[in-house]
């Protein structure tokens, strides 16, 4: 997501921030800024696009000082721009905020300040925080940053920096990541240790709920009720290039390992407490709008397509209409019956996709709505489409989808309940049951990470088979489908998925002596008659893996190993169910020496048709 950094000590402000942000550019941004205290004034620069942009700004007018803080932005909320980069100022110029994250009540709070006076320069839910620091500031800058945290809601890692308190920085952390770097004479703040390691590689890394004061001379922590919190120092022993990967081996298994933050984020604001309904501001639908769609094409490619399929399982079920998915370059050239009343939802992690961008073109031009599911706030489908439902799962670097997937099943799940919602179709409890089940997502892909290990084994075992099978029923097929291509592209070990009552119909002739078949059973209802698929390939000599839920004793029997996933709600089991498959193309590939994040002959972005 947003790269942070921070500076108080001796050396240039603006060489140490900006060069601190140049480390964090491989985490994808749209825009940038830096605010500095010079001159006993808060100065800021900021620009939309590249850092380049940010530094022509900066040679025009040079930042003096040696306090300050910096910030790469990934647009959450606000369109990327000049004026929605941060830092964001309070109305007296006195305090500079950078955030990474999202303040869920942002809205709220906004409209308490506005009508205190307060006037607003961006459409960020950061700003707010600049102007409830000014209203409550009570003369100290810590208890004044412990009072607005607890004012706001949300996951996030904030720095302050205040004109009148010029020889210190604060610190917080909840959810997003922070570390304090630790100097001589001056400390650092970031977001991602690579800003920072050219200075020092002893870090505090800020725990969840902690807040740090960050002098020249030294660094002290809090927790969010003002205790000290006595921290000891990491060292660093990671190469730049590791440290970028925080640590992880490759980008795609720091993303996997990303799940569960990003589905959390993809979920902050939209579940309201007592789990009784989807809130989704962004769409700002009235009742005719959710009453008139009749019916619902999904458009994607790849990976997006495989979430359209499990999304059309799920609103068919909880809103009762029809819905077709399409693969975008098909649909593009298809003549397609879209009559008044057909919602076109098109899903993209990049947003920039050929095929997807012009499957919305052609489906404006008819005069459909459109609705997009995107990761990339600033992107083509974002901007054409008439509705948005960003996906928060922070820029994707590894070639191969993984957390842009589970957040995309997310949107998918919460836009769902929505409509059912909107239209009268579920009842309190089921509405409270499925978003209870959609609450504890990350946690369940917190506890599913812990399979890596017995994953590992079996890829080791298996990396040197020419082919597999996938097989599953319900929503395990669409998931069958995307664990048979995480495996090509990245293992490049030739993979199928099928619909499992199908492989009788032709392909069970493949399935001899020793061939891995991994049997996905995670939908109750079609528990037996997966089972007996698999006693099918079984006969065949297949060695099967099966994947279930946890205390289910009946599956071992019939397969040769079993993955066990944390009991959740089956239509809800293929954002947890997907981790160990993400996890066994990843192991694979790195035994077959693959280059993981960059496989051959893909692009993270297809941009031409
Ligand atoms: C597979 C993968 C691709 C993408 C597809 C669509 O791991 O990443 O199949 O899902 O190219 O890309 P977006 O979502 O950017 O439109």
């Amino acid at each position: 997501m947003c790269g942070i950094v921070g500076y108080v000590g001796w050396r240039s402000v603006q060489d140490v921030v900006v060069g601190g942000l140049r480390k964090l550019e491989y985490r994808g941004y749209d825009s940038a800024g830096i605010a500095a205290l010079a001159g006993g004034q808060v100065c800021a620069v900021k620009s939309v696009g590249r850092l380049a942009n940010l530094e022509a700004r900066l040679a025009a007018q040079p930042l003096d000082g040696s306090v300050g803080i910096g910030h790469t932005r990934w647009a959450t909320h606000g369109r990327p721009s000049d004026e929605n980069a941060h830092p964001h100022l309070d109305c007296g110029g006195r305090f500079a905020i950078v955030h990474n994250g999202i303040v869920e009540n942002y809205l709220t709070l906004r409209a308490e300040l506005l009508q205190r006076g307060h006037v607003f320069q961006s459409e960020t839910d950061t700003e707010v925080i600049a102007h409830l620091m000014e209203e409550l500031y009570d003369g100290d800058l810590v208890s004044t940053t412990l009072n607005v945290v607890r004012r706001i809601r949300g996951a996030y890692a904030l720095v302050v920096l205040h004109r009148d308190d010029p020889e210190r920085l604060i610190a917080v952390r909840r959810s997003s990541p922070l570390v304090i770097g630790l100097g001589q004479g001056e400390q650092f703040i970031a977001s991602d240790i690579p800003a920072i390691l050219e200075y020092t590689r002893d870090v505090y890394v800020l725990d969840d709920g902690e807040l740090a004061v960050v002098r020249r001379d030294g660094v002290e922590c809090f927790t969010l009720s003002g205790e000290p919190v006595n921290k000891q120092p990491f060292h660093v022993t990671w190469d730049a290039v590791a440290a970028e990967r925080g640590g992880y081996a490759h980008f795609m298994l720091k993303e996997i390992h990303e799940q569960p933050r990003a589905i959390r984020d993809t979920l902050t604001g939209r579940v309201a407490d007592d789990h009784a309904r989807v809130i989704l501001p962004e769409l700002n639908w009235s009742p005719e709008v959710a009453a008139g769609i009749r019916r619902i094409h999904i458009v994607a490619c790849g990976t997006a397509w495989h979430a359209g399929l499990v999304g059309k399982a799920v609103l068919e079920q909880l809103v009762r209409i029809p819905v077709e998915v399409d693969i975008a370059s098909e649909y593009r050239y298809r003549d397609v019956i879209a009559p008044e009343g057909t919602l076109v939802m098109v899903i993209s992690q990049s947003g920039e996709t050929a095929d997807t961008l012009a499957a919305l073109r052609a489906a404006k031009a008819r005069g459909n709505r459109v609705l997009a599911i995107t990761n990339v706030v600033g992107s083509s489908v974002a901007r054409e489409a008439d509705d948005v439902i960003v996906t928060w799962a922070g820029p994707e670097i590894a070639v191969a989808s993984t957390k842009a997937y589970t957040t995309q099943l997310v949107a998918l799940y919460l836009f769902a309940t929505y409509l059912a919602q909107e239209r009268g179709m579920l009842r309190g409890d089921e509405v409270r049951a499925l978003l209870t089940a959609l609450d504890s997502l990350p946690q369940a892909a917190e506890q599913v990470l812990d399979t890596a290990p017995q994953i590992q084994q079996f890829a080791r075992r298996y990396a040197g088979v020419h082919d597999t099978f996938f097989i599953g029923r319900g929503l395990d097929y669409p998931l069958a489908l995307e664990g048979a291509l995480k495996l090509k592209e990245i293992s490049y070990i030739h993979a199928e998925a099928y619909a499992a009552g199908e492989l009788k119909h032709g392909t069970l002739a493949l399935v001899t002596d020793g061939v891995p078949v991994i049997a996905l059973v995670t939908q109750t209802h079609l528990y037996d008659k997966t089972l007996s698929n698999i006693k099918e390939v079984k006969a065949r000599g297949a060695y099967v893996l099966g994947l279930t839920f946890v205390g289910d004793e009946q599956l071992a029997e019939s397969v040769d190993e079993v993955i066990y996933l944390p009991r959740t709600l089956p239509l809800v089991a293929p954002a947890v169910a997907v981790i160990p498959l993400q996890l066994l193309a990843y192991y694979a590939a790195v035994e077959r020496g693959n280059d993981v994040d960059k496989p051959r002959n893909l692009a993270k972005s297809v941009t031409v048709e």
